[in-house]
């Protein structure tokens, strides 16, 4: 039996072995050996053209050269595997020692922090929050709230109109209309609605031709013009500090009779006069009334079994009393100077110098 061409097959491997590097090299180098066309596979097709004599032989022989080859290509493949895992470790090292990232941790803006509480405090009185649409018609904005088109009380509004019917809100009051609506003349109603508003002004430090307002609506049987003093009063305690007052001034609203404006005590002079309430002692804070009956009407409500209060309030003008905020438009032109400065602190107060 001639062995020397199983010695050349297995030096020609080990040769070949050592120029691989990585396993799939060493994938093709056992296919080119042990698969179905290699070489050590085509030797042991030999057999069956041997004799019966040299045939055990040759068989442990081309066994061996199989098995020693086998057993080389797991080692490498070992090496390989190790190699790889080093390297990686190598590469995902993490360096503790590095200084961390920094991260800019965000803060809820003045306005949105006020309407919050303010929130807060209705849904601890059993209101629900509602919210209508910015881009109204001409029906609910005005109509429904007893404005006929040609109304002089128009021109409070000076209104961005889309077409003839269709504009964008100037207050939260058409969201009464479409909730009074919504609840077909018979169920109460306790709402508070926030949102965006929009007005034809030019913008200065008083006026932006964007700006947000909270409506709130009661609605029931036996409502009086006492629940809506309270309401309020609670709601300036809460909101101003336990020793505000309120009072009630008498005003005009087409969607409230009779119609109030409310105003604060002080809260910076606590009465005796200073440049927050300009030396009155007192602040103006918000519209109200008895909603009209008209309103009600409208909407499908008995004005002679239902009665109801509504108030309107502008939570910048809350929010630049509150922070003594003194021009609106920083509420607006996301400068990160200004708003950074209502960064909440670790405990959720408030690191700016409040009321
Ligand atoms: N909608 C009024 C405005 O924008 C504010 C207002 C006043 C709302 C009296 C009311 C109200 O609901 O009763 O000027």
């Amino acid at each position: 039996m001639d062995t020397s061409q199983m010695t050349h097959i297995q030096d020609e491997f080990d040769v070949s072995l050592e120029t691989v590097e990585d396993a799939r090299s060493l994938q093709d180098l056992k296919v080119r050996y042990l698969g179905k066309k290699g070489r050590v596979t085509g030797l042991m097709k030999e057999m069956k053209n041997l004799s019966n004599e040299e045939r055990p032989a040759y068989g442990q022989k081309v066994n061996e050269l199989r098995r020693n080859i086998e057993a080389s290509i797991e080692e490498k493949s070992a090496e390989i595997e190790a190699a790889a895992l080093e390297e990686r470790l190598k590469n995902e090292t993490i360096d503790v020692t590095l200084p961390g990232r920094k991260f800019n941790i965000g803060s809820q803006h003045p306005i949105s922090r006020i309407i919050e509480d303010i929130e807060d405090f209705f849904i601890g009185l059993g209101y629900e929050i509602q919210e209508g649409y910015e881009v109204e018609t001409d029906y609910y904005n005005f109509e429904a709230l007893n404005l006929p088109k040609s109304h002089p009380a128009r021109d409070m509004q000076d209104t961005f109109y889309i077409s003839e019917e269709i504009l964008l809100r100037t207050h939260t009051s058409p969201v009464q209309a479409r909730v009074l609506e919504d609840r077909k003349g018979k169920e109460a109603v306790k709402i508070i609605c926030p949102g965006k508003v929009y007005r034809r002004d030019s913008d200065d430090a008083t006026h932006s031709h964007q700006f947000t307002q909270i409506e709130g609506l009661v609605v029931d049987k036996n409502i009086h013009m006492s629940d809506l003093k309270g309401t309020l009063e609670l709601f300036a305690k809460e909101i101003f500090g336990t020793e505000r007052e309120i009072r009630l001034r008498p005003s005009f609203f087409p969607f409230t009779e009779p119609s109030v404006e409310v105003d604060i005590s002080c809260f910076k002079c606590k009465g005796a006069g200073c440049n927050v309430c300009k030396q009155s002692g007192w602040i103006e804070i918000l519209g109200a009334g008895m909603v009209h009956p008209n309103v009600l009407r409208m909407a499908g409500y008995d004005p002679d079994e239902y009665s109801g209060f509504a108030f309107g309030m502008g939570p910048d003008r809350v929010a630049m009393l509150r922070y003594g905020i003194e021009d609106i438009r920083h509420l607006y032109t996301n400068d990160l100077r200004f708003i950074n400065q209502f960064k909440q602190t670790e405990d959720g107060g408030e690191n700016v110098e409040s009321i």
